[in-house]
């Protein structure tokens, strides 16, 4: 069975494959069958999700109405964004309240709705476990500034200022990239690597560990079915606090990631959470080199379940990137993980630009048909794939006109920062239209009603303009095939720089993968027979029998060989 895909705006999640397929070719494989390993997980950020109360800010009723269309894109995960209590500073990410909703979004009463509604439908859910930092806002941090007794004091990391200057450490988010704060209440410095109102949280002390804790048990009690573990990297603290090298900003995850007792929190969290549900968990980031990658998430050390690394979506820069060094980064990542561990498979999140801005063309003759492409390429790589919300629709990047159209206080407080030291701005601003973070924030865009469907208020960032274009009229289902998801991936045509090119095989089933990266029409050399090879998917018009070296522009296609 041929599937082509017609929908004008595109189609997430679009492996389709002959019914039967699957099962009766059981795939056999060293690796453990697990459901997070089969799953395509489907990313929602609540705030620009579905409004459902016309106050311009997405909310859970607004999710709940959408289970259906999630349902029928193949979904079987959702990870959701934060949507604790919180007063907004980072979009959800400075929580104040960890057993609470987030007033914005709505109730507990419609969080239980929702979790009923999704695994009804069999959609299981995965929530953000924001506890690198709290808000400052949180009871516990205003307990801990309250005085240097409080019970609270070692809940957050303190700096007495008799002891003079502590050492220069950058914060992420700081308008003077300073991660120390000094509070005059108890003449002392409070630390946080993103924003002032973030406090990093004590993970060296048990009893901050052990409230943790209690919060994720609160969580999967009431049924989630797993944690995507926020900056953890982070959480682990050298309590020396060595100088920060100036001119390493950039390198800062080679000195903030991996701290001492990293392993050993997660291994505790494991006995204490994960090992007693049945939840997945994810770290945001893979540590810094292959060694820590694997140290996080192999079975055998009982921490967690999957990396999620970001070499792969960090080649996309303004000025463009190499199809060979994509090709090079993904097949060193899929060896590396060949026999231990599990990878993410993901090329946006909310905190990139959008996909097909950044990695595919987003012109209009183009953003469907290599948003499609793209998708492809999520879809039959090793590893759970992560599809962002609106990527499935070919959701661009934004049209943001100057700094007052961001929303971002990263974004924000990085352009203040270089008012302030007379910086270029006007470089900044560029480079922000292509890969700030509002750009994966803007509205989803339903359909062609005023607001893209969103809300039926003013919503608390502007719609992209284009949406009038971009609608989800028609989405293709995905169903699993085990060999695509556990199968060996083999490198094809490894030097051709416009096309990716690749099998994936596993007992008897053999699957070729050709993808075409650029708008113009190529050939392909792959150096394999392709007797009796049978066409199953495309993005574009090509026939069963049509030459399978020659592809048109962002074509992809799967073929099934014998
Ligand atoms: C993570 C989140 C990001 C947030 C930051 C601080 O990187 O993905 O959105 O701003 O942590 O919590």
């Amino acid at each position: 069975m041929k599937i082509i895909f017609t929908s004008l705006a595109a189609v997430v999640l679009f492996l389709c494959t002959t019914k039967g397929l699957g099962q009766q070719n059981a795939v056999s494989q060293a690796t453990e069958k697990k459901w997070w390993k089969e799953a395509v997980v489907y990313q929602i950020y609540p705030r620009s999700f579905k409004d459902s109360d016309g106050d311009g800010i997405g909310d859970l009723k607004g999710i709940i109405s959408k289970l259906d269309y999630i349902k029928k894109l193949g979904i079987d995960v959702v990870w959701l964004n934060p949507i604790y209590s919180s007063p907004n500073d980072d979009n959800g990410y400075d929580v104040s309240d960890y057993r609470n909703i987030m007033k914005d979004f709505g109730t507990m009463s419609d969080f239980d709705s929702l979790i009923a509604e999704m695994h009804k439908r069999g959609i299981r859910l995965v929530m953000d476990l924001v506890v690198n930092h709290s808000s400052d806002e949180h009871e516990w941090f205003k307990q801990s500034r309250s005085s240097r007794t409080n019970p609270y004091r070692d809940y957050y990391h303190w700096w007495n200022a008799e002891r003079g200057n502590p050492s220069p450490r950058y914060s992420l988010f700081d308008i003077n990239h300073d991660a120390w704060r000094y509070d005059s209440l108890t003449n002392s410095y409070y630390l946080h690597y993103f924003s002032r109102k973030q406090p990093d949280l004590n993970w060296e002390n048990p009893k901050l560990r052990q409230e943790v804790y209690d919060i994720m048990k609160f969580w999967a009690d009431k049924g989630i079915d797993g944690f995507r573990l926020d900056a953890f990297g982070f959480a682990a603290k050298d309590t020396s606090f060595p100088v920060f090298p100036i001119r390493n900003e950039k390198n800062f995850m080679l000195y903030y990631a991996m701290g001492p007792h990293l392993h050993e929190y997660l291994r505790e969290m494991n006995d204490q959470v994960f090992s007693k549900y049945d939840v997945m968990s994810v770290a945001e980031g893979a540590g810094n080199t292959f060694d820590d990658a694997h140290n996080l998430v192999d079975a055998d050390r009982r921490e967690l379940n999957m990396a999620y690394a970001f070499e792969g979506i960090d080649i996309a820069k303004p000025e463009g990137y190499s199809l060979l060094h994509f090709k090079e980064v993904f097949s060193r990542w899929d060896s590396a993980f060949e026999h231990k561990g599990w990878l993410s498979i993901v090329l946006s999140n909310h905190d990139q630009a959008r996909m097909v801005s950044r990695f595919g063309n987003d012109r209009p003759q183009y953003r469907a048909l290599s948003s499609k492409m793209l998708s492809t390429f999520l879809m039959t790589m090793r590893g759970t794939p992560y599809y962002y919300n609106g990527d499935e629709l070919g959701m661009t990047n934004s049209a943001f006109r100057n700094i007052h159209d961001f929303r971002d206080v990263s974004a924000l407080n990085e352009y203040q920062h270089l008012i302030n030291i007379h910086g270029d701005t006007s470089t900044y601003l560029k480079r922000l239209k292509f890969e700030g973070r509002d750009n994966g924030r803007t509205p989803f865009q339903w359909d062609t009603s005023a607001n893209a469907g969103f809300t039926t208020g003013t919503p608390w960032i502007a719609v992209n303009p284009n949406y009038k274009t971009i609608n989800a009229k028609l989405v293709k289902l995905r169903k699993n095939n085990p060999a695509l998801v556990y199968g060996s991936y083999h490198l094809l045509d490894k030097n051709n720089p416009t096309v990716y090119a690749y099998t994936r095989e596993d007992n008897g089933m053999k699957f070729l993968i050709l993808l075409n990266f650029s708008p113009d029409k190529v050939q392909t050399n792959i150096g394999i027979s392709l007797t009796g090879a049978k066409l199953l998917l495309s993005n574009d018009q090509r026939a069963q029998g049509s030459p399978v070296t020659v592809l048109n522009p962002y074509e992809a296609c799967i073929y099934q060989l014998q």
